[in-house]
């Protein structure tokens, strides 16, 4: 991982990008406890550190699971996500994309102030990721379906803890899309 210049920074902010195409090359767990690591640096409020790291390996294990939530928010009136109907019913959606590994950034708590922590340190997972070659991908898509009780038992996350920030890691088979341009910050001077 690189040693933190702010070259690295400033390229690691400006170059990262969400990555939906990956290698099958599986992502060794130390690189994904290195991971974590950087994750923790980031700020939380009162420093309670409120998060865990829970990661689901296995690409087809990955493809299973893309089923399951797409299956479960095709039986939902109102998706608190807005997508449609025809991407969820399309046998090829992978909502993972193919990716090695999901990690979720678990708070460990309904406390307030967990959900934005757990939300940093999600940022941190993603910019050290990209320092290492590797790319993500957030999938708020299944958060509705990972927070489900029964899904918390059959994946093993202890049910008090609150999954905040879904996001898939593994090799980039593609050139992210350097097109998700940005808008001019607006900024108010008050
Ligand atoms: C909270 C959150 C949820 C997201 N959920 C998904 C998702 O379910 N599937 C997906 O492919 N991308 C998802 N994304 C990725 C965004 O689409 C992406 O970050 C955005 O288009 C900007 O592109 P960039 O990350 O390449 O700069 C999500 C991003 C965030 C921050």
């Amino acid at each position: 991982m690189n040693s933190g210049t702010w070259t690295d920074l400033r390229s690691a902010i400006y170059g990262r990008r969400a990555v939906r195409l990956y290698k099958s090359t599986p992502i060794d767990r130390d690189t994904i406890e290195a991971l974590a690591h950087a994750a923790i640096q980031a700020p939380s409020a009162m420093n309670r550190q409120p998060w865990v790291f829970a990661v689901v390996e296995g690409k087809e294990r990955l493809q299973r699971l893309s089923d399951s939530v797409k299956h479960y928010l095709l039986t939902l009136p109102t998706p608190d996500f807005p997508i449609e109907r025809d991407m969820l019913m399309d046998p090829g959606v992978n909502i993972f994309h193919g990716a090695p590994a999901l990690i979720v950034v678990c708070a460990t708590s309904n406390d307030a102030q967990a959900a934005e922590d757990c939300c940093l340190a999600a940022e941190n997972l993603m910019l050290a990721a990209y320092a290492s070659d590797l790319a993500t991908c957030p999938v708020g898509l299944s958060r509705q379906y990972l927070v489900k009780p029964q899904t918390k038992r059959e994946l093993g996350i202890p049910q008090e803890l609150v999954p905040v920030f879904p996001v898939v890691a593994g090799y980039p088979d593609e050139e992210p899309q350097k097109s998700h341009g940005r808008h001019t910050p607006t900024i108010l001077w008050l």
